[in-house]
């Protein structure tokens, strides 16, 4: 059997968006028993908050979703994470670059913005909630669900699935 598609989701401070991402792919894989094909880790690229669970406004997103990520704690992007995934997908711009900047040579190839490689939009940005609301996190909710839907169909339907 091929190895599992490692992806790993990239945002500033791994306790708002990335961790939101990783529990919205975490349950559609579930979801569609599709844990032997894809697995999911979360980072920043600062290091502020390491070693902390998501934002409480990001745990409460998730769970009105029926989403538990409570359990999950904030890291930051370490050298090895280009050798042990496959995409690192960020949630925008400002992190792509930052990731592509600290990458091994043939390694900045492998990172995208999450919603593009999902097929979500092109330059589309998952925007930070942190200074936000409730508005504003459940807006993130629907873009990175939106994207965990898509990814999970691609990867449980191989021929359309061209990374
Ligand atoms: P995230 O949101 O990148 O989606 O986790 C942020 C979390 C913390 C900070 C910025 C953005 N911060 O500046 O501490």
């Amino acid at each position: 059997m091929a190895e599992p598609l490692r992806l790993l989701v990239v945002c500033l401070g791994n306790i708002c968006r990335s961790p939101m991402a990783e529990g919205a792919l975490r349950a559609r894989i579930e979801a569609a028993r599709l844990g032997h094909r894809i697995t999911v880790d979360s980072v920043g690229t600062g290091g502020w908050h390491v070693g902390e669970p998501p934002d409480p406004r990001s745990i409460a997103t998730a769970a009105r979703h029926g989403v538990d990520i409570s359990g999950l704690r904030a890291r930051k992007l370490h050298a090895r994470d280009y050798r042990d995934f496959d995409r690192l997908l960020c949630a925008d711009l400002d992190n792509l670059a930052e990731v592509r900047r600290r990458a091994p040579d043939a390694a900045a190839a492998r990172a995208s913005l999450l919603l593009d490689w999902a097929g979500q939009g092109s330059d589309a940005e998952v925007p930070d909630p942190y200074t936000g609301g409730d508005h504003d996190f459940e807006q993130v909710w629907a873009l990175v669900d939106d994207a965990a839907r898509a990814i999970v169909d691609r990867v449980a339907t191989p021929a359309r699935f061209g990374a």
